[in-house]
């Protein structure tokens, strides 16, 4: 017998049960589900519709459901067609007459956009949490090699020389961003729509602001009709994971570039390597490669829910139900992505000699001739020529270009182009160069300290 039974003659045909079914994917809500069921109780009590006595029947009832979830006893009926239903057909079989008075004034489309309110809350900050995790991770790597340098690319062609802890604190940056947005995200979804009832709220005398206050809401919706069909917050937190996703997929890239033998900058720890069932000899990356490779079905969820949502009429829709699993992916995939990253570069060993080389390449001292020149008064454009003339000298006769620039009688002495020297030169706020990174430190010390603040303060 299903919920509504009373209106209908015949049971649900098995083809339009197994469409229509979500337990199988929503019962991971079930924790989310009773909180939310439980402020919903408490606010029956609080209005008189629900006595003392029944209230606590209630409670301890759902808290006996959420034990029998946690040691995964609970046994799912076969009428159970979500997780809602679920608990409330248990809650009816434990507590009788007063179970079946749980569903007073509330329908399930309030309820269920209350449990994934509570449930992306939580998720947004775990996500936060194993984000910031990884920036710790990146710093440490920035502290371990500290000296260590390496080319600076554009167009994956090599430009200028770059701190690697430059480098990796760039990273840095985008994910502090990423943490922020993430926040942002939850502060706007921090609404109850407890109490909108299927649309159109209730003759009931309930009090949402009651029961938003006890589940750590800002406020309760303004109209009963946006709080059951509003997913802004699943499209906001699914792009905020997928953005979230290319970082880390750029991130993921860098690591197989780096890793591979063409390129020589970092070894990864066996433990986060794979080898291969044929290729004795392999090392593999997976561990990038997959990052690199979950961010594709991290933009795809979001482009799953905008493009369900983007036809429905008010208020409640079925199609909504479909914003469940691209969340719980993105949610799950974010983070064992995350954990990984973190995990493969605590393990990983950057070689310093190879990347210095790499980055020693005379030709990267271009631009520190030209800029020698425009001290000594030279417009830039004309120096830029005169060195690109310099360059192709230094090509074409395989000659290095600062033996070629004390020749021609430019500025300066060997030794201002020395291995390293480049690096240090560049000490303008924010540059690749140790002149510049303490000023850049602090701010990423404040940054992360004001974002775990903000993370934990909810
Ligand atoms: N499982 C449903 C969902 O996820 C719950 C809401 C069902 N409401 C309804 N009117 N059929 O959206």
């Amino acid at each position: 017998m299903t919920l509504w039974s009373g209106r209908f003659s015949s049971p649900m045909a098995a083809s339009l049960w197994s469409l229509s079914e979500s337990y199988s994917f929503d019962h991971v809500l079930y924790h989310h589900d009773i909180m939310g069921t439980k402020a919903h109780v408490a606010g029956l009590e609080h209005v008189g519709l629900l006595t003392n006595r029944e209230a606590l029947v209630l409670t301890s009832t759902l808290e006996q459901i959420e034990g029998e979830f946690a040691s995964g006893e609970f046994v799912r009926s076969e009428t159970d067609e979500d997780i809602h239903m679920a608990i409330e057909r248990r809650a009816t079989e434990l507590a009788g007459e007063t179970g079946a008075k749980i569903h007073t004034a509330r329908s399930r489309n309030d309820q269920v956009a209350t449990t994934l309110r509570l449930f992306a809350r939580d998720a947004i900050t775990e996500i936060a949490l194993a984000t910031l995790e990884l920036t710790t991770a990146l710093r440490e790597q920035a502290a371990k090699f500290s000296n260590a340098y390496l080319p600076g690319y554009t167009h994956l062609q090599r430009a200028q020389p770059v701190l690697l802890s430059h480098h990796l604190s760039a990273h840095v940056c985008a994910l502090l961003r990423d943490i922020d947005r993430l926040c942002d995200s939850r502060e706007r979804l921090n609404v109850s729509p407890l109490g909108a009832g299927a649309l159109a709220g209730t003759s009931l005398p309930i009090d949402p602001g009651y029961t938003a206050g006890l589940l750590g809401f800002r406020e309760p919706f303004a109209n009963s009709m946006d709080a059951v069909s509003d997913r802004d917050f699943v499209a906001e937190t699914l792009f905020d994971i997928a953005l979230l996703g290319v970082h880390l997929s750029r991130i993921g890239e860098e690591l197989v570039l780096w890793t591979s033998s063409e390129f020589g900058f970092a070894t990864l720890g066996d433990a986060f390597t794979t080898g291969s069932s044929m290729l004795p000899q392999k090392k593999n990356s997976d561990v990038a490669e997959l990052a690199r490779g979950k961010s594709g079905r991290l933009v795809g969820n979001l482009t799953s829910v905008l493009v369900m949502l983007k036809g429905l009429p008010l208020a409640y829709n079925r199609d909504l139900q479909e914003d469940k699993e691209p969340l719980f992916d993105s949610v799950t995939s974010a983070l064992v992505v995350l954990a990984a990253l973190a995990g493969a570069f605590r393990s990983m060993e950057f070689h310093e000699a190879t990347a210095a080389a790499a980055a020693n390449d005379d030709l990267l001292g271009a631009i520190d001739v030209a800029e020698r020149l425009v001290v000594a008064g030279e417009p830039f454009r004309q120096a830029h020529e005169k060195v690109g003339r310099l360059v192709a000298e230094a090509l074409s006769t395989n000659t290095p270009l600062a033996q070629l620039a004390m020749e021609h009688g430019y500025p300066g002495t060997l030794e201002d182009y020395a291995p390293g020297a480049s690096l240090r030169a560049r000490q303008s706020p924010g540059a690749s160069g140790p002149a510049s990174r303490p000023q850049q430190e602090l701010w990423i010390d404040a940054e992360s300290a004001r974002l775990h603040e903000r993370i934990l303060r909810r």
